[in-house]
């Protein structure tokens, strides 16, 4: 937690922002794993958590604009509790670390709400995305849960959006961080893996990393010898001599700022001749992009750069043909690159997803849906203080091939005969974490090895 001028302030200039409304912000509740008393590991809403800074579950935060008020509501203790959890932090007291007066019990919320209603207030909910949070809102003000997302403020997402979308020092302090650990939990797994090991045994190692440093991880880990399936959270497989590994893991901090990185790299020490080959080309994807973020470039440009990359080492390897501005307009070398080239990072590892993706990384022009370009995430113009990824992709997907073959889709830009000879590759993907600076960009976290030679150099 921050110290409480950081929460006042950020509340400050949402009021500022919004002038006028009445603004609800639950927090996340428990959420049970197979009955009532064992829940998954609590994680806070990450709205909550930037405005009220409190991780604590249970609690409603309420802005009220109009009037300059804030309100924490909750459950406090009961000595029931205390004799099951040990001493608690009043509540009240809790609110007052971060700013907020207002400590009102839960049992009044339901009144609270009746009173807005008949005073007919400006209501801002954002989207929610946790079935309790929608019943227990629907219940207080008289809405149909069912039908909640009517009830969603743009106004308040906008707001959000805005502010949230450029880091302060002392978030970027927090992100690094976060980086770090993530650095140190793929540097622990390029050294470990061993052939004949089982992919779990390597992701208990590198998870215990995080845990070492007081973190969880930001998302599901992805390590795996099928690459090519994008977010693919299968960890049975046994490894062996010319597998390949895509490791895309993330530290989750105490503070709750994330961090997400991608290496990819043999279970052999060393790359094979074509893994090598492939590798090089993904690395340079990287590096137009190292090279081109800075203010006021699009990462959609960006983007599209790095495909064109992307194309020209495919024509030049003999996969595709033609002319690579029409090809990448096309969509053609999507076949290899599926995905977006990043998305924003902060306290969620998508930071803001639930708000909307198109409102987080998009603004004055719509997303494209061509194959490829639909799930570009984060598309605006750059800015100092926006903190992103940047992870390029190169994907050998079997039954993408074969049904595109089969359509003789881009027939005048890939060359199927020689893609097949692909067929058994994988995919590979490599993402570092970047801060947008006043002239230009800068990696996040200690220096990460890139080139096969320093990852191989691990793997001694
Ligand atoms: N960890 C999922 C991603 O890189 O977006
Ligand atoms: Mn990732
Ligand atoms: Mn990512």
């Amino acid at each position: 937690m921050f110290s409480k001028d950081i929460y006042i302030e950020r509340r400050n200039i949402l009021k500022t922002n919004l002038k006028s409304g009445l603004v609800i912000l639950p927090g996340n509740q428990e959420s049970p794993r197979n009955y009532k008393g064992n829940d998954y590991n609590f994680e806070q809403d990450s709205c909550f958590l930037y405005y009220f800074g409190m991780n604590v579950p249970n609690l409603i935060g309420v802005i009220d604009v109009d009037k300059n008020q804030e309100y924490i509501f909750g459950t406090d203790f009961t000595l029931d509790d205390i004799v099951w959890m040990g001493e608690q932090k009043l509540l009240k007291s809790f609110a007052e670390d971060v700013g907020v007066k207002n400590f009102v019990e839960m049992t009044e919320f339901k009144k609270f709400a009746t009173k807005a209603l008949e005073e007919n207030r400006e209501l801002l909910f954002l989207p929610q995305y946790r079935a309790e949070t929608v019943m227990q809102l629907s219940k207080a003000f008289e809405l149909n849960p069912f039908e909640f997302e009517i009830n969603v403020s743009e106004k308040l997402i906008r707001a959000v959006v805005e502010q949230r979308n450029t880091k302060s020092a002392l978030e970027i302090e927090e992100i690094e961080k976060a980086v770090n650990i993530t650095r140190a939990m793929h540097l622990e797994a390029i050294k470990v893996t061993k052939p004949g090991m089982k992919e779990y045994e390597v992701v208990a190692a590198l998870e215990a990393v995080a845990a070492k440093y007081n973190a969880s991880t930001s998302f599901h880990t992805i390590f795996t010898k099928n690459g090519q399936t994008l977010h693919n959270h299968y960890h049975g497989n046994t490894l062996q001599e010319g597998d390949l590994i895509v490791l895309d893991a993330g530290a989750r901090a105490h503070t709750g700022y994330c961090g997400d990185m991608t290496t990819t790299f043999p279970v052999s020490k060393k790359f094979s001749e074509r893994q090598r080959d492939i590798y090089s080309l993904l690395i340079e994807m990287f590096e137009k992009a190292e090279e081109l973020i800075k203010p006021e470039i699009t990462y959609k440009e960006v983007h599209l750069e790095v495909c064109k990359v992307l194309a020209e080492g495919m024509k030049k390897r003999g996969l595709m043909k033609g002319n690579i501005e029409e090809a990448v307009k096309a969509g053609a070398h999507a076949i290899f690159f599926p995905h977006g080239l990043g998305h924003m990072l902060g306290l969620d590892v998508h930071d803001m997803e639930a708000l909307g993706e198109n409102y987080v990384g998009y603004e004055d022009f719509p997303r494209e849906m061509q194959f490829g370009l639909k799930s570009l995430r984060l598309a605006r113009k750059l800015k100092p203080g926006y903190v992103f990824t940047v992870e390029p992709g190169i994907y050998f997907i079997p039954e993408l091939i074969k049904r595109w073959k089969e359509a003789n889709k881009f027939t005048e830009y890939l060359n199927y005969d020689e893609i097949e000879k692909y067929i058994d590759f994988g995919g590979m993907r490599y993402e570092g974490d970047f801060l947008i600076t006043d002239n230009g960009a800068r990696r996040l976290g200690d220096k990460m090895p890139k080139y096969f030679d320093e990852i191989e150099a691990l793997r001694k």
